[in-house]
């Protein structure tokens, strides 16, 4: 595996890709990987010739007050686990390199971008769309690839990739569970035995709504009140929100079919978590 930090040798090692008729494939992360980020690299494996990914802890979308200094950070085991799972290139830039002075341009997200994460996380969906704009423009993906779990994010990112009319193939992949069904996130390594019993609570709520759908109920008030009385079980769990909503605009549906979203947000202690399941899709 490749590593390289300047964005001359990341552009140059495009160009012979290009020449030599390679398809790139492309996982943006911001480290600390888990088994979720490392799905992602096989999916872009199976779809492309050669397999770049970055690892950049992104500053523009961490609001005040949030984690960002404290948010894991461990390059060597990063490097370790993407060698092992096949990348071919590790792009690790720096703040400096991709934020220089003077920068002061920004993506700006429709009003997709103010709901849900968006109304908790103000900001944060303008500095996550600025630093997918600028890595896609920096390796020039055929192919990128994200995960569901980060359902509003691909959301956004699928709209500029329309909008802005980026030339590259943008897949989903599914979410990696833990056995009991905890979603994978490098945020768990925040939660203690505790925490991550009562994190329990998403996965089990998603899962009734899905069992309830499955039974014919499509009434999103309905399904809301099977994920309240599911949450309910463990109270250390504090919901953000409970969205249920349409996969384009992610606005809150009046029947709830085949495709609707179930999205979850909420709090153990300090540590926010969010999780979704895409209705009828399993
Ligand atoms: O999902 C993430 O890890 C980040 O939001 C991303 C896409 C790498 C942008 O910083």
């Amino acid at each position: 595996m490749a590593e390289v930090e300047a964005i001359g040798q990341l552009r140059s090692w495009r160009r012979q890709q290009r020449e030599e008729g390679r398809r790139v494939g492309f996982v943006p992360t911001m480290g600390a990987l888990h088994e979720g980020h490392l799905a992602l690299v096989d999916r872009a494996r199976d779809l492309s010739d050669r397999v770049v990914m970055s690892v950049f802890v992104n500053p523009l979308q961490f609001g005040p007050g949030e984690d960002f200094t404290r948010y894991p950070r461990n390059l060597d085991r990063d490097r370790a686990l993407a060698e092992d799972r096949g990348v071919d290139l590790l792009f690790v830039p720096t703040v400096e390199a991709l934020y220089p002075e003077g920068a002061d341009t920004r993506v700006v997200p429709g009003t997709t971008a103010d709901r849900w994460e968006g109304a908790v996380r103000a900001g944060h969906f303008a500095g996550v769309l600025t630093v997918v704009a600028k890595l896609f423009n920096l390796v020039q993906p055929d192919v990128a690839v994200f995960g569901q779990k980060d359902i509003q994010q691909v959301t956004l990112v699928r709209r500029m990739v329309d909008d802005l009319d980026f030339p590259l193939r943008l897949v989903v992949a599914p979410t990696v569970r833990d056995p009991d069904g905890l979603a994978l996130s490098s945020r768990n390594v925040y939660l203690d035995p505790p925490s991550r019993a009562q994190a329990l609570g998403l996965s089990r709520a998603l899962a009734a709504a899905e069992q309830a759908f499955a039974d014919g109920e499509t009434n999103p008030a309905a399904l809301e009140g099977r994920i309240r009385a599911i949450l309910a079980g463990f109270p250390g769990l504090k919901p953000d929100y409970i969205a249920i909503i349409d996969p384009e605009r992610l606005e809150a549906v009046a029947a709830v079919v085949p495709g609707t979203i179930v999205a979850l947000a909420a709090r153990v202690g300090a540590t926010r978590l969010i999780d979704n399941t895409i209705l009828g899709a399993h």
